[in-house]
Parts: C-alpha cells; sequence; structure tokens
C-alpha cells in the first residue's frame, strides 16, 4: 500500500491545505481500470474538499460509494455536519458523487449548487429522493458567500462531462477545478511538490478525458487564465500548490494544434489510409491521392497501415480535414487494422470532417460501405458515395479513382457540391 508509508494522509483525519480549507477526500490505490478505457497503473484518489467560513462550511465534492466511510469520518473530524451550508458539485460522475445520497441524509439543511446541464443528472442519480431536495442551478461569475470568504462559479461544460463546472474560493485564490487538471495518481503526499513523478499521469489523464472536447478546454482556460491562482484543487491525483500556473499553460499547449503552421494559409489536409492484400487496393490508394492532389489548396498524405502504429496518426487525423480510407474485404469484413484506426479515434472530435472510403474487392465487397456507416457513425461527412473496384483496377477504373480524389478535394475546398451517399441499408 503505497499510500502508507510517507503519506500525510491519516485514516479518519483530514488533511488541511490552507487556511481553512481541508482534503477529506480517498485514497484508491488498488484500482487498476477507471471508467474500463483508462489504466491507473498506481491507482486514484477522489478529491473532496471541505471549506470553513465565518458563517458555515462548505463541501465540494464528495467521492465513490466504496469510500464513504472514509470521507464522512474525515468530515467528521473537522465539523459537524450541521454547520454544513452548502455542497456543491462540480461534477456528478458517481466517482464524485457516491456519497452524496447519505450525505445529504446527514446534512439536510445544506443547499446544493450545481450547473444548469447538471440538473437532469442530480435527479438521475437521486431518483425519488431528488423529489424534495432544494438545489440552486449556478453560472458562471454567480457567488455564494460563506461570511468571511466567497465561492464564484465558473461554467466549465464537457470537461468531462456536460455538468462539470469549476469554483473559485476568493480569498484563498484556490481553484477547485473538478477533473481538469486531474490525472490517475495515489499518492497519500498528496501534493504536487512532494508525490512522485506524475507526469505521465497528468498527460495521459488529458489524452483520454480532455482531447476530445478540446474546443471546451480552450473556453475554460480562458475563464482560468485571468484567476489569480495558488492552489488548484482536482477532483483526482495531486493537488497543485507549487508553480499551479505550468498547469493551465500546459494545458493551453495540450489543447492547441500541435502542427499548427506546417499547413499553408487556406489549405486544407487529406490523409489516405490503405490496406491492400494484392496490390489492387493500394494502386486506388495512390490514382486517389494523386487525383486530390492536384486540387490547389489539398495537400495529401498518403500511408499504408502495414507500416504503421495507429497511435500517432490519432494527431495527424485529429488536425486533418479529410479522411479517406481504402480497405479490402475479407471474408465480408473491412480488415482489422481499419477498425482498429477507426476505434482508436474516440479521443478526438472528428465532427464535420469529410470521411470517404475505397478499396478493392474479389466476391461481395461489403468493406467500403462498412467503413462508409462508420465513418458516419463518427460523426463525419461522408459527401462522395464510397469506390469499389473489382479485383484488379484497369485504366479507367484508375481515372475513376484519380476522379474520386479529385472530386473528394474540391468538396473540401467548398469547389463543388457533396453527393446524396446512400446508407448501407439503402443499397
Ligand atoms: Fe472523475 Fe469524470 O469523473
Amino acid at each position: 500500500m503505497q499510500y502508507k508509508g510517507n503519506s500525510i494522509v491519516k485514516e479518519g483525519k483530514a488533511v488541511q491545505l490552507d487556511d481553512g480549507v481541508y482534503w477529506v477526500g480517498a485514497l484508491d490505490p488498488d484500482l487498476r481500470s477507471f471508467d474500463i478505457i483508462l489504466n491507473t497503473a498506481n491507482g486514484t484518489s477522489y478529491n473532496s474538499y471541505l471549506i470553513e467560513g465565518s458563517e458555515g462550511y462548505a463541501l465540494i465534492d464528495t467521492v465513490k460509494a466504496e469510500f464513504a466511510d472514509d470521507f464522512f469520518a474525515r468530515l467528521e473530524s473537522v465539523t459537524d455536519y450541521s454547520k454544513i451550508k452548502a455542497i456543491v458539485l462540480n461534477h456528478l460522475e458517481p466517482d464524485h458523487t457516491g456519497a452524496l445520497p447519505e450525505l445529504l441524509k446527514r446534512a439536510p439543511q445544506a443547499r446544493v449548487y450545481i450547473s444548469q446541464r447538471a440538473q437532469s443528472m442530480l435527479k438521475a442519480l437521486l431518483k425519488d429522493s431528488s423529489e424534495n431536495l432544494e438545489f440552486q442551478v449556478v453560472n458562471t461569475g454567480e457567488q455564494i458567500s460563506l461570511g468571511d470568504c466567497t465561492l464564484t462559479f465558473l461554467s466549465t461544460p464537457f470537461l468531462h462531462w456536460p455538468d462539470t463546472q469549476c469554483t473559485y474560493l476568493e480569498e484563498r485564490e484556490i481553484l477547485f477545478s473538478g477533473d481538469v487538471f486531474g490525472c490517475h495518481f495515489c499518492d497519500g503526499r498528496l501534493f504536487n511538490d512532494k508525490v512522485g513523478d506524475f507526469r505521465f499521469s497528468f498527460d495521459y489523464y488529458y489524452a483520454h478525458i480532455m482531447r476530445p472536447f478540446k474546443k471546451w478546454v480552450l473556453e475554460a482556460l480562458d475563464l482560468i487564465d485571468p484567476l489569480d491562482l495558488r492552489i488548484i484543487a482536482p477532483t483526482h491525483g495531486p493537488i497543485l500548490r507549487d508553480r499551479p500556473r505550468r498547469y493551465v499553460n500546459h494545458y493551453r499547449e495540450l489543447a492547441s494544434n500541435s502542427l499548427s503552421g506546417e499547413l499553408g494559409t487556406n489549405e486544407k489536409s487529406m490523409i489516405v489510409f490503405y490496406m491492400s492484400s494484392y496490390g489492387n487496393t493500394a494502386r486506388m490508394a495512390e490514382a486517389i491521392s494523386v487525383g486530390a492532389g492536384s486540387i490547389s489548396g489539398v495537400r495529401v498524405s498518403m500511408f499504408d497501415l502495414q507500416g504503421g502504429e495507429t497511435e500517432p496518426f490519432v494527431d495527424l487525423i485529429e488536425e486533418a480535414d479529410a479522411l479517406i480510407l481504402g480497405s479490402p474485404t475479407i471474408n465480408g469484413d473491412a480488415v482489422k487494422p481499419i477498425w482498429d484506426l477507426l476505434s482508436s479515434l474516440i479521443v478526438v472530435d472528428l465532427k464535420g470532417k469529410v470521411g470517404a472510403a475505397f478499396g478493392s474487392f474479389g466476391w461481395s465487397g461489403e468493406a467500403v460501405r462498412m467503413i462508409e456507416d462508420r465513418l458516419r457513425g463518427l460523426k463525419l461527412r461522408v459527401p462522395q458515395q464510397g469506390l469499389r473496384v473489382k479485383l484488379i483496377p484497369n485504366d479507367e477504373e484508375l481515372e475513376d479513382c484519380y476522379n474520386f480524389g479529385k472530386d473528394i478535394a474540391s468538396i473540401l475546398i467548398g469547389k463543388k457540391k457533396e453527393c446524396k451517399v446512400l446508407e448501407f441499408g439503402e443499397l
């Protein structure tokens, strides 16, 4: 149990992180997978915070249900429930609201503060017991007072669910940031200047939790940038008290397009990926790429998936304007590397990009339509019916490929109208 050695976290005790501010969360060092999709090599923490004001206490978030006893014991080490005036829910995912139903029973006088988008989630979470619950919806800039200290709310949706918000303690310059600036890293030394090296966990968490919502990250950073920051207190991982601004700046770097500047102004990027068993789909890819590249203002890149790892391509695709995929049909399906690539795109925002599919086939040729369906499912626009060639493309068919690439490139720069594309079931 790595958190028990030089840990400052003791059973049944809160940890003071600033004047009148306490950590009352829980450590989960044995967790190895979070939300099914994230590996957690040394566990995680569920950070909850208690703020003491001259006119009462405010709680920021709770913990996962299994850790409710830890949370209540730490809370009781500082105050009793009757003094809790406010419960702020920055995020309603169960890892932060597991102890909420019981907390509401113990502190029925406390008012609950949530974001606009959190209302339906709160009702769904509490079901019948939500009927008599008094809660208040708060937006950016709205404040509540605890007497000698003030909490200001910042609406930061989609980080990492639609309901998320941050809360800023004005007098102490502490940002309770929810999942933002968090990571799955369990270390009982709690503070970023004391814990082990968590850089990997920080970036890994960003890549899997925040990256699909880059636009929202940048909007949140615009709200956070002007704040004076002494401490950032996220819901997972180390509390960032040593040079917290570094993490804000790092988020901005992560959320900005790393390839910016590679493409010319007004230039569009198209990436063609393919797999080929007898070289036929490869010939199609080549002709499509040449055709697309003949359109001024479109930069085309072509990759054989057989020669690449999927992960680095995700960065390219995130910043590309068009994604064209070629696969032969084998046993009525596209080949596995194509599906692997597509499933790895869950971490990026693809909405509105142009997508298309092509491929050579020997018998039934379902792969192209199946890929198109998946592209639509990922919210790409599929403006051109996919191109299929039976076995070896002849000169005429290669000419069709050339024109296919040219047409998609023309659509990409707005020089050609999109076609009506039939979906799989309509064919
Ligand atoms: Fe830590 Fe999105 O919950």
